[in-house]
């Protein structure tokens, strides 16, 4: 990763441009970010997950911020991002028994938690809902920076609208260094898919979005045995707004194949005479751009992104990418695969 220098510039453009400066998050990076938000910025963040482009979750034109630069809809609300779990109170009406033992297992962590929201959360937040989405990252740049400032961040992933989310400080700037003053650089995300949206209002966690804390792990965590081995959580996407709108899509066409067809049908396709690129755990054919290499789901999860990005540079027409079993991390790994095939 470039944490070479103290600043690298993004590439000019030809628009008017605040271009971003990718930041060492040192002391001076820190403070640096700190002063932007404190005048109603935004700044972009690396999280264990994804990078987020954060801004004061109480001020709400700072937020009003967010949305313009994400080119987002104003009904998909952010995640509220704290420093620690004792901070909910700050944002949240009324915890549950539910949420703050899954708290104390999950936190700092990419499971994030809908709660009834508390008064001086401003609208622009919540999308206007009467619920709040937090959670309490896990790395060590987002809880130093949460911690300078004292207070809540809201931050949605650090994408263009329609783009893939992305792990590295050098995407963020791809994306919104015209428009982004700073992005402090943390280097790749270590796990590379987004939190696990659950609503812990009720006596059992429902699913909103499927992430990188698994069903498995929820239902570990609730001490719910039996009754087979998989599905005592629900699973509710239609209740978070964000699954309405279409994600993650690169330029390149992304077609998905099983284990042991994926590099013959990359070979095939380039036969055709597309440049063509391959993701799998096996090494290229002839003819084909190896683009990742993974071990198993979560690595794919942890690469995923980024493959996608690097094949879109890489000038490919389509990009095969070999499935994962969808238990544990891969069910979300697989629905952010299906949602960039389209
Ligand atoms: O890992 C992550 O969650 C990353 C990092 C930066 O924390 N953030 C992220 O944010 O993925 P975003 O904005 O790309 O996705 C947030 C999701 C959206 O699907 C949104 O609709 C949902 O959370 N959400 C937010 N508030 C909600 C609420 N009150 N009720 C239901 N869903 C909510
Ligand atoms: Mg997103």
């Amino acid at each position: 990763m470039g944490q070479t220098g103290s600043v690298h510039r993004c590439t000019p453009t030809t628009r008017r441009s605040v271009l971003a400066a990718v930041l060492r998050p040192d002391a001076a990076g820190i403070r640096t970010a700190v002063r932007i938000l404190q005048r109603g910025g935004v700044v972009g963040m690396p999280t264990e997950t994804v990078y987020g482009l954060a801004a004061d979750a109480l001020d709400p034109l700072a937020v009003a911020r967010i949305f313009r630069l994400k080119g987002r809809p104003a009904d998909n609300p952010l995640i509220v991002h704290l420093g620690a779990a004792a901070q909910l109170s700050r944002v949240v009406a009324t915890s549950t028994p539910l949420a703050d033992s899954l708290a104390a297992r999950f936190w700092p962590g990419p499971l994030t938690m809908v709660l009834d929201v508390a008064e001086g959360v401003p609208e622009v937040t919540t999308g206007g809902l009467r619920t709040v989405a937090v959670r309490v990252p896990d790395h060590p740049v987002a809880a130093e920076l949460l911690a300078a400032f004292g207070g809540p961040l809201a931050a949605p992933s650090a994408n263009r609208s329609g783009r893939p989310s992305p792990t590295t400080a050098e995407h963020v700037a791809a994306d919104l260094g015209d428009d982004l003053e700073v992005v402090l650089d943390g280097g790749p995300c270590p796990v590379g898919v987004e939190s696990t949206v659950v609503d812990v209002r009720g006596t059992e966690p429902v699913i909103l979005r499927e992430g990188s804390i698994s069903r498995e792990d929820l239902r570990a965590a609730s001490g719910r045995r039996g009754q087979g081995d998989t599905g005592t959580v629900p699973v509710d996407p239609s209740a978070s707004p964000g699954t309405r709108y279409r994600h993650y899509t690169p330029s390149c066409a992304v077609e998905i194949a099983a284990p042991p067809t994926a590099a013959d049908r990359a070979a095939a396709l380039a036969a055709t005479g597309l440049s063509v690129g391959l993701v799998a755990t096996s090494g290229a054919p002839e003819g084909v751009h190896a683009i990742a290499r993974f071990e198993d789901a979560s690595d794919l999860g942890r690469q995923l992104y980024a493959a996608l990005r690097d094949a879109e540079l890489a000038g490919i027409d389509t990009l095969v990418v070999e499935s994962v079993p969808e238990v544990g991390v891969g069910r979300a790994v697989m629905d952010r695969l299906r949602r960039a095939a389209g």
